[in-house]
C-alpha cells in the first residue's frame, strides 16, 4: 500500500535503477531537508574544499574546477546575502547544493561529486557546522564566567552558610560560593573545547565507506577546510558520530550546571531564605496572585536541562546496535544535536542576564549564620590544636552543642566552666575563632574561604576566562572560506594566480 501519489519534486541524485518514482510519504518521511538545510553554508565549503582538492590533483580540469568554484561561491554569497533560499522538495541539503549547481552549471556540475559520497559529505558538513557552534557558544559560556567573577569579586566580605543536605554547614564567603558555580562552567567550557578539537578530524574522502579509486588527496582537504587531522579508516569516518556525542553531553552538562544553580537562585529568592531578589526584568508574575514575583525563567531553565540530558540520551540510542557503516539512522543526529546545541546557547544567555541582575541580602544571609553552630567545626579543629584526636574533639563538640542549643544560646556564649564540662582543653582564647568571620579568615588553606585564597581564586578565574578567550580568538576560518571572503578575487581568478596563468 502506498501513503500519496508519487513526489513530483526536483530531480534525485540516483535514480537510475528505479521503474517508480518515490511515494511522496516515504519521500516525506526519509527528507532531511526541513532541519538539515541550516548545513548549507558548511555543506558548501565542504564542496569548495573538495573542488579545489580535485582540481589540485588533476581528477577535475580547469573547464570543470573553475564554474565549480565560482558556482559554489555565488551560491554561499547568495545564501548570505538572503537572494537564494533553500528549496523544497530536495531529500537533503546536499542533494539541494548540487542540484542547484547542476540546474546552473549543466556538465561541470555534474563531476563535483567525484571521488566524494552524500555518507563523507555528510560528517564533513556536520564538524564544519558543529565547531562553529561550539565556538560560540564557548563565547557565550565566557561571557557569564566573567559576569559570576565580577559579581564575586564584590563579596569577598559577604558571609553566608555554606549548605550540606541543604543543612547549614559552615561559614564561606559569597565570593567563594559564586566562584564554585564559576568553576562548574569554566570545565564546561573545556569540555566544549575537547569537544570542537573531536570534530576536528576531516572524513572527506572516506567516501561512502571505501575510501576512492580516484587519486583524492584527503590530506589536502582537511587542510583547506581547517582540520587538525585526516581520517584513519574509511568506514570509521562514516559511522563515527561520537563527536556529536561528546557535544550533546558537554551541552547537556551545561544545562545540568545551569540548573543547579537556577534551583539555589530560587531557593534563595523565597520567603523562607530571602538571600536574594532577582531583577524585576528577570522574573514573571501571576495572573490571580497580584504579589507573586515568580523566578520562571530559572524554572524554565531547569525544566530545559531535561531536554538537553534527552538529546544526549536519544542520540546515543540512535548509535546502539548499528552495524557498520553508515545507516539513514546516522540522519537523526542532527535534530538531537541542534536542540542541544540550541538549549545551551538559550541557558547561558539566560543565566547571564539574571546573574547581572541579581541582588544580593548580605544581612539575611548574615543571619544565617546564627543559631544552627555553624562555627561547632572550629572549636573541634581548636580541640586537635590543643592536642586532641579529632575523632575524640568532635564527640566533645557535639555535646557542647546539645548543650548550648538546650540552653538557647551561641557556642561563643556558652561560660567557660560550662564548655570546660563538655571539652576539658578549651581556654578564655577558644572563643576568639569561633565567631563566622574569625572562622572563614582561618579556613585559610590552598581554594578556601579565607578572603586572601579567595583573592588568589579570583586571579585564577581571570587567568583561566584569558585562557578560554585566546583559544576562541586563535580559531582559525577554514582556509578556503578564507579564500572566498577574501575580496574581489573570483575562485577561478585565484585558481589562475594559484597555477601561475
Ligand atoms: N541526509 C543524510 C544525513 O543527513 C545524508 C545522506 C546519506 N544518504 C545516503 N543514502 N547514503 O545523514
Amino acid at each position: 500500500m502506498t501513503g500519496g501519489p508519487p513526489n513530483a519534486g526536483p530531480a534525485r541524485l540516483w535514480g537510475g535503477r528505479f521503474a517508480k518514482s518515490v511515494d511522496r510519504t516515504i519521500d516525506d518521511f526519509t527528507s532531511s531537508l526541513p532541519f538539515d538545510q541550516r548545513l548549507a553554508p558548511h555543506d558548501i565549503v565542504g564542496s569548495m574544499a573538495h573542488a579545489r582538492m580535485l582540481y589540485e590533483q588533476g581528477v577535475l580540469d580547469r573547464e570543470s574546477a573553475e564554474p565549480i568554484l565560482d558556482g559554489l561561491s555565488a551560491l554561499l554569497s547568495g545564501l548570505e546575502g538572503g537572494t537564494v533560499s533553500v528549496q523544497d522538495g530536495y531529500e537533503d541539503v546536499h542533494s539541494w547544493i548540487e542540484g542547484t549547481l547542476i540546474e546552473r552549471l549543466g556538465d561541470p556540475g555534474r563531476r563535483l561529486h567525484t571521488g566524494r559520497s552524500r555518507n563523507d559529505q555528510t560528517g564533513t558538513a556536520l564538524r564544519l557546522y558543529l565547531r562553529d557552534e561550539v565556538a560560540e557558544l564557548v563565547g557565550l559560556v565566557s561571557q557569564l564566567l566573567e559576569t559570576l567573577r565580577a559579581k564575586a569579586s564584590e563579596h569577598t566580605d559577604t558571609l553566608l552558610p555554606g549548605y550540606t543536605h541543604l543543612q547549614r554547614g559552615q561559614p564561606v564567603s559569597l565570593a567563594h560560593h559564586l566562584l564554585a558555580h564559576f568553576w562548574f562552567l569554566e570545565a564546561d567550557a573545556q569540555r566544549l573545547m575537547r569537544a570542537h578539537g573531536l570534530a576536528g578530524t576531516s572524513v572527506l574522502g572516506a567516501g561512502a565507506l571505501a575510501g576512492s579509486p580516484h587519486d583524492i588527496d584527503p590530506e589536502r582537504s582537511a587542510e583547506l577546510l581547517g582540520f587538525e587531522r585526516t581520517l584513519d579508516n574509511s568506514m570509521h569516518a562514516v559511522a563515527d558520530r561520537d563527536y556529536v556525542v561528546e557535544t550533546c553531553f558537554a551541552c547537556a552538562l551545561v544545562l545540568v550546571h545551569l540548573s543547579r544553580w537556577a534551583e539555589e537562585v530560587i531557593l534563595w529568592t523565597s520567603a523562607e531564605f530571602g538571600f536574594a531578589q532577582l531583577d524585576d526584568a528577570a522574573a514573571k508574575g501571576s495572573s490571580i496572585m497580584p504579589q507573586k514575583k515568580n523566578p520562571e525563567p530559572l524554572e524554565v531553565l531547569r525544566g530545559k536541562s531535561g531536554r538537553a540530558v534527552g538529546d544526549l540520551m536519544a542520540h546515543l540510542m540512535q548509535l546502539k546496535g548499528l552495524p557498520l557503516t553508515y545507516n539513514s539512522d546516522l540522519q537523526e543526529d542532527k535534530e538531537a544535536l541542534f536542540d542541544a546545541l540550541e538549549t545551551a546557547r538559550a541557558a547561558l544567555t539566560v543565566a547571564n542576564v539574571v546573574v547581572q541582575g541579581l541582588s544580593y541580602d548580605a544581612d539575611r544571609m548574615a543571619a544565617a549564620l546564627y543559631g544552627s553552630f555553624v562555627t561547632a567545626t572550629d572549636l573541634a579543629d581548636a580541640l586537635v590544636k590543643r592536642g586532641l584526636p579529632f575523632r575524640e574533639a568532635h564527640e566533645q563538640t557535639g555535646a557542647a552543642v546539645r548543650v548550648a542549643e538546650e540552653a538557647g544560646v551561641e557556642l561563643w556564649e556558652l561560660p567557660l566552666d560550662t564548655l570546660r564540662a563538655c571539652c576539658p582543653l578549651a581556654d578564655e582564647s577558644i572563643y576568639a575563632g569561633l565567631d563566622p568571620a574569625s572562622s572563614v579568615a582561618a579556613h585559610d588553606s590552598y581554594g578556601g574561604p579565607a578572603p586572601q585564597r579567595v583573592r588568589e581564586q579570583l586571579e585564577r578565574a581571570v587567568t583561566a576566562r584569558d585562557a578560554i578567550d585566546a583559544w576562541r580568538t586563535g580559531r582559525v576560518e577554514p582556509p578556503v572560506l578564507r579564500a572566498h571572503r577574501a575580496g574581489t578575487l573570483s575562485q577561478s581568478e585565484r585558481l589562475a594566480v594559484e597555477d601561475g596563468s
